[in-house]
């Protein structure tokens, strides 16, 4: 028997025929004409594309954050797109982690107590919560860093506790928008290097929409967007 979990080519998501028009009163705007596209485990995808093509769109769709137009997407072999609510939400929360351009960490809360929210929600022990938090935060260098509130880290800090929180509940899959997008250079290569080592290390299935060429190219797998099509490679 193979143990699912270690099974490297099973696909953890499956897009088909996804498109999104965003109406207004006066206009359409077609913005994904048609996006398929297989993930397989442990798999680093980076999407490009310049800006405004739709790379934000995708990924809010692809983790459910918003609905396709038109389309077919399962995550886990689940149809996602029949889940609402509550359902919806757990399913989410589950599955599925989150990195943004701004690292939206709570601004009250210290570093480790960040990382340790999500799994606060579940019915695992503190104890254990907290020593993967502290864990992973060790890994990405920040283990001086514990006890810092947001507002006393650096930008590249706050991404490196944002990446961590999105792994803490070893979600199937994360998703990352413009990860670096608010960096300078040393500090949106830094964050580069740890996400491709996590990935690897925890292997983490990822997906990171970014401008970056660098980045695009240190990952497993690329596509391209453009004019509404996902072109991959
Ligand atoms: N909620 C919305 N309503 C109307 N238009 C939107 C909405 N969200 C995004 N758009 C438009 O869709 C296009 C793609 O946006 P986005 O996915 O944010 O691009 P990217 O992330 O690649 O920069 C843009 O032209 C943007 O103005
Ligand atoms: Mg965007």
């Amino acid at each position: 028997m193979t143990d699912r979990v270690d099974t490297p080519r099973e696909t953890v998501l499956k897009a088909h025929g996804i498109r999104k028009v965003f109406r207004t009163a006066s206009t359409e705007l077609e913005v994904l004409k048609g996006v398929s596209l297989e993930v397989r485990r442990g798999e680093m995808v980076a999407i490009t594309g310049a800006s405004g093509v739709g790379k934000s769109t995708l990924l809010h769709i692809l983790g459910t954050l918003d609905r396709p137009s038109e389309g077919e997407l399962e995550i886990n072999a689940e149809d996602v797109l029949s889940l609402d609510g509550d359902s919806l939400a757990q399913f989410r929360n589950r599955h599925i982690g989150f990195v943004f351009q701004f690292h939206n960490l709570l601004p009250e809360f210290t570093a480790l107590e960040n990382v340790m929210l999500p799994g606060m929600i579940g019915p695992g022990p503190v104890a254990e919560v907290r020593d993967k938090a502290m864990e992973l935060l060790a890994s990405v260098g920040l283990e001086e860093r514990f006890d810092h509130r947001p507002g006393e880290l650096s930008g590249g800090e706050c991404q490196r506790v944002a990446v961590v929180r999105a792994l803490a509940m070893n979600p199937l899959l994360v998703f990352a928008d413009e990860p670096s997008g608010n960096l300078d250079a040393a500090a949106s290569n830094a964050l580069h290097e740890m996400i491709v080592e996590l990935s690897r290390s925890e292997k983490q299935t990822f997906m990171v929409m970014t401008h970056d060429q660098n980045l695009a190219q240190s990952l497993d797998r690329t596509g391209h967007i453009e004019a509404g099509v996902l072109h991959l490679s």
